[in-house]
């Protein structure tokens, strides 16, 4: 079972894709954190973010690693993990470029099915997922939100995180993600064909979480067991990117 979910920064979709995936009890995968270690890459390598052979190079390497589970997903270099410092404020004013390069996005797009493949069943969230890597996903969400309820989620994360960053910064690099993730040439981000739309802007991640599940209910891809199975850490929490 393929379930996408897609969404501007700050959307709500990795918070949904998590919670939902370990309500389902199958793998995460957060695609946004495949542009990201690329990007750390890059500019801990001091690519030219422009060279596009260079950057196909660095998707394609092993020098990275993703392990999807149901509740999180860990990415290391070597030895190191990296899953917190893919999400600070240098690589997230960073990675566009790296999201905007056709090369970087073919070998990740290929990357993310071999992995839904090898997976079988996975809650996959990112830009593209419904429109490009998957259009034949069992259910696609796309998940919507006023700018400055996202801006405002991101930066509650941030400063969680320990990052030094004010709230006009936190806008401001939302806006400019949004801007170019929409107009970009390569997969734009946009509502997949046969999406489901849910604005998030007003609604806790539990009420995001259901009205989720109702729909795989609908699509007969849950049964009425799972829809009212309350036991996983599925409820409660902040809403986040
Ligand atoms: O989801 P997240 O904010 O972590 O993604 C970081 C950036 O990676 C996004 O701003 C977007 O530019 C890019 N991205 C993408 N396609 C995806 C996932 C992320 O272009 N499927």
């Amino acid at each position: 079972m393929i379930i996408t979910i897609d969404g501007p920064a700050g959307s709500g979709k990795s918070t949904a894709a998590r919670k939902l995936a370990a309500r389902l009890g199958i793998p995460y995968l957060d695609t946004g954190a495949m542009y990201r270690v690329v990007t750390l890459l890059a500019l801990e390598a001091e690519v030219d973010l422009g060279d596009e052979p260079a950057l196909q190079r660095l998707a394609e390497s092993n020098a990275y690693r993703l392990d999807p589970g149901p509740t999180h997903i860990r990415v290391t270099v070597g030895d190191r993990d990296v899953t917190e410092e893919i999400r600070s404020m240098r690589v997230s004013e960073h990675t566009r470029f790296i999201a905007a390069s056709p090369a970087v996005r073919t070998v990740l797009v290929r990357k993310q099915r071999e992995l839904g493949v090898r997976l079988g069943s996975i809650v996959t969230e990112g830009r593209d997922q419904g429109s490009v890597a998957f259009p034949h996903a069992d259910v696609k969400f796309f998940l919507t939100a006023d700018v400055a309820h996202r801006a405002e989620r991101r930066y509650h994360e941030l400063i969680a995180e320990g990052e030094d960053v004010t709230q006009e910064e936190v806008l401001r690099n939302v806006q400019e993600r949004d801007q170019t993730d929409t107009a970009r040439s390569v997969a734009p981000l946009v509502r997949p064909d046969g999406a489901i739309e849910i604005d998030t802007s007003r609604l806790s991640i539990q009420q995001v979480l259901e009205e989720m599940l109702h729909s795989l209910h609908d699509a007969g891809l849950v049964n009425a067991d799972q829809l009212n199975d309350d036991h996983s850490a599925a409820n409660a929490g902040r809403i986040g990117d």
